[in-house]
């Protein structure tokens, strides 16, 4: 096996390779710490692969011999699972059907990779209001737009490149649909948690272009898309007023109303979904990241259509429709964070962080909008330079974050999380912060 000391050049030989300066040791990783076999250290891990890992490396769950035996078998095949059926995977369905997806969602569809899941809550939608309005009213469904929001990121596929409009570089050059995009009406935090900004101007602004969109596109609009928290576009968190009028707009307008929780889904909020938490329920919800297996589920509403996508073979479909090894991996993953009741466990942990870093703030200075729910906590800077100096001072005390928006910084801490690397976090942070402002 390649020396971890030679990863980063044997992969430079042949791809692009500028991820994280050190190597994942896969073995000697443990719970919420990234072992780093290059220069032998560890990492706290508040990023989680990008808030994709939920339970900690290596749990011990999962070296459970019955489990190892189960995913070794899945390693070993890689059937087709949109057409070809293993008791593997209908343990996996019935296990998130029934104790991860809410009772009155009965559909579900399985594909890999969070854009394509998006892509797919689209085409649900498309279908949807193209037989709504007529399907030889729409021009064979291009008149059929989605409005979406700025600051929004849904991935970087075909359809959602469209809609993602974070930073640039991810989306220019490549051709887009012209949808429409309305303002994103975020809540900005004091530091006792209340709101601090106008936000009822701000929700007024979103609703003012929301229906100038609806005027403009008749009949049109297929689908309201929005992520319940705005992830990379800055942990940008909205009020349950906000999404409730945009439940009333989609009502009102025959349009469906998508929730992108790729991120912010699968216990990330201490529920298993963020919008369970504001109380606003969806038509169609996208998922990926800490469920491996990404896809959707949908609501009965789409069957005022009867012929929809869940009825009719094939438009919606992949190859392997996930893949199986996810899903083997999914359904331990339900098993261990329901039977160590791991959602109370981060909703816990997380408020006490973002406790702690009120307390910085107040103390310090220089860090503000301290906002977050479970295991999504973040807090602003003053400048995009303060802020990628800082996620550096961090990195240098071995603790691993993200940027959030042109001057955030998110944490996406492991579900496992403990009260004590909760702490060890805040001393982190509460370092890296006075080599910034020399406090
Ligand atoms: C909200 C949201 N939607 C979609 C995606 C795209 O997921 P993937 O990178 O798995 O395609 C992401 C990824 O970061 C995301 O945060």
């Amino acid at each position: 096996m390649i020396d971890p000391k030679a990863v980063h050049a044997t992969l430079a030989k042949h791809q692009l390779a500028d991820g994280f300066p050190f190597v994942m040791d896969l073995e000697r990783s443990q719970g919420s710490w990234i072992y780093d076999s290059r220069a032998n250290r560890r990492y706290l891990d508040f990023f989680t692969c990008f808030a994709s890992w939920p339970i900690g490396y290596n749990h011990p769950g999962t070296l459970e011999e019955s489990f190892r035996r189960e995913i070794e078998l899945a390693g070993r095949n890689n059937p087709a699972n949109s057409d070809l059926y293993t008791t593997q995977m209908a343990d996996f369905v019935e296990a998130f059907a029934t104790q991860v997806t809410p009772a009155e969602y009965p559909y579900h569809f399985w594909v890999a990779g969070g854009a394509l899941a998006v892509e797919n809550a689209l085409k649900v939608a498309f279908d949807w209001k193209a037989h709504k309005v007529g399907v030889d009213q729409v021009h064979d469904g291009n008149d059929l737009v989605i409005l979406h929001f700025k600051a929004a990121f849904h991935g970087r596929s075909g359809y959602t490149m469209s809609l993602t409009n974070t930073v640039k570089d991810k989306v220019a050059l490549f051709p887009k649909f012209d949808w429409p995009r309305v303002h994103n009406p975020g809540i900005v935090f004091d530091l006792d948690g209340n709101i601090a900004n106008d936000i009822e101007a701000e929700e007024a602004k979103a609703c003012a272009e929301i229906e100038a969109a609806f005027q403009k596109y008749p009949g049109r609009i297929a689908g309201i898309l929005i992520e319940p928290m705005q992830g990379e576009g800055g942990d940008v968190h909205f009020r349950t007023e906000f999404l409730a009028k945009l439940r009333q707009y989609a009502d009102q307008h025959e349009a469906l109303l998508l929730f992108d929780e790729v991120q912010t889904g699968f216990f990330g909020s201490g529920k298993p979904w963020l919008w369970q938490i504001k109380g606003v329920a969806p038509d169609v919800v996208a998922f990926g990241k800490k469920t491996q297996v990404c896809g959707i589920y949908a609501s009965k509403r789409v069957d005022e259509v009867p012929d929809n996508v869940f009825h009719h073979s094939s438009r919606i479909n992949s190859t392997w429709g996930g893949n199986l090894v996810d899903m083997v991996r999914c359904r331990k993953f339900i098993e261990i964070i329901l039977a160590e009741k791991l959602g109370d466990n981060v909703a816990a942990r997380g408020e006490e962080l973002i406790q702690g870093l009120r307390g910085i703030a107040r103390e310090k200075g220089n860090i503000s909008n301290v906002r977050g729910v479970g295991s999504l906590v973040a807090f602003t800077l003053d400048s995009p330079e303060t802020r990628n100096a800082m996620i550096k001072a961090m990195r240098e005390r071995e603790l691993l974050v993200l940027p959030s928006g042109p001057q955030a910084i998110r944490f996406r801490l492991p579900l496992v999380v403990s009260a004590e690397e909760v702490n060890q976090a805040l001393e982190r942070t509460s370092e890296a912060l006075s080599t910034l402002v020399g406090a």
